[in-house]
């Protein structure tokens, strides 16, 4: 099966793995700061052009001609101006634009900031935060081709995330039944991972072969359905899975994570995603070296000041 991992919630050291069991029980503070374990956001999208943006950025890709992007009513109509091959699913279950959304543009990125500093920061978290340094951008086509998989029933802490972070989930074109992901509240997802023990790697197995435990999901889940000026913020340990979308409508969405810089500065332990790259969940890594309120990190400014005074 191409592009299975094999997370482990265990930590080979037991005095790291019993601060692992208490910060995976601590959960993060977004339940602190809303009633349930998701909730949908409203912004105006208009000082932020991020779907303007992105589509042009498809045209300076080459995905979209000028006058395809002129017809292009929204983002969910994007598959009809794009070739099959454009949207096929290779064996790490990326298709052709997504992977070249990996770089956006200055432009998208200075969007993108003021969107978190303001919708998320500002907005609900009210404390400053670290933020992915690089959105993830998903192109989600209708019936796509070279999917031969069950989607994937995860959290983002079976890919190595620290349970302090915040996920953000912002479709940038309404999301109908399968076009968006599906995801399930805190207390059915906690029962779920109770029911493995916490054992990643085998509900990951289960997510595959098992059609019990996709039914059980299923049944504990909706799908997210949102329009464009609408977000989630969700707490880390919710299970979700995207859906094989059977729609008329491409999904553009970003999703990534947040942590308040307090909770990031107080983290026990050296989190590291499970992907080849094994990613440090750190600042100036994974996360951006600015925080969403601008501030850079201090223990690093300081030895630039130092070596500045001795020259
Ligand atoms: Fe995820």
């Amino acid at each position: 099966m191409p592009g299975v991992s094999q997370p482990t919630s265990r930590w080979e050291d037991p005095a790291e793995d019993a601060i692992y069991r208490a910060e995976l029980a601590a959960g993060s503070r977004i339940l602190r700061l809303q009633d349930r374990s998701v909730e949908t956001y409203r912004f105006d999208p208009a000082p932020y052009r991020l779907a303007e943006l992105i589509t042009e950025l498809l045209v300076e890709k080459g995905f979209l001609t000028a006058a395809a992007a002129e017809r292009l009513d929204d983002l969910t109509q994007l598959h009809r101006f794009l070739p099959r091959t454009a949207m096929t699913l290779d064996t790490s279950e990326v298709n052709d634009v997504s992977r070249s959304f990996f770089d956006t543009s200055p432009a998208f990125e200075d969007a993108y900031r003021r969107w978190i500093r303001d919708a998320v920061v500002r907005g609900v978290v009210h404390a400053d935060c670290l933020f992915q340094r690089a959105p993830t951008i998903r192109f989600h086509f209708p019936h796509q081709d070279g999917c031969f998989w069950h989607p994937r029933i995860h959290n983002d802490l079976m890919l190595g995330h620290p349970p302090q972070e915040i996920n953000v989930w912002l479709p940038l074109a309404r999301t109908r039944e399968t076009s968006g992901m599906r995801i399930a509240p805190l207390e059915p997802s906690l029962a779920l991972l109770e029911a493995f023990d916490h054992d990643y790697a085998r509900m990951a197995r289960s997510g595959q072969d098992d059609p019990d435990f996709r039914r059980r999901f299923q049944d504990v889940s909706a799908p997210v359905e949102l329009n464009y000026g609408e977000f989630i913020l969700f707490e880390p340990r919710c299970l979700h899975a995207p859906q094989y979308n059977v729609t008329e409508l491409t999904r553009v969405s970003l999703d990534f994570r947040i942590i308040p810089v307090e909770d990031y500065e107080a983290m026990q332990l050296p989190y590291r995603g499970t992907g080849r790259r094994r990613m440090p969940f750190a600042r100036g890594a994974y996360y951006d070296e600015l925080s969403a309120l601008g501030v850079g990190d201090r223990a690093r400014a300081a030895p630039a000041r130092l070596n500045e005074a001795q020259r």
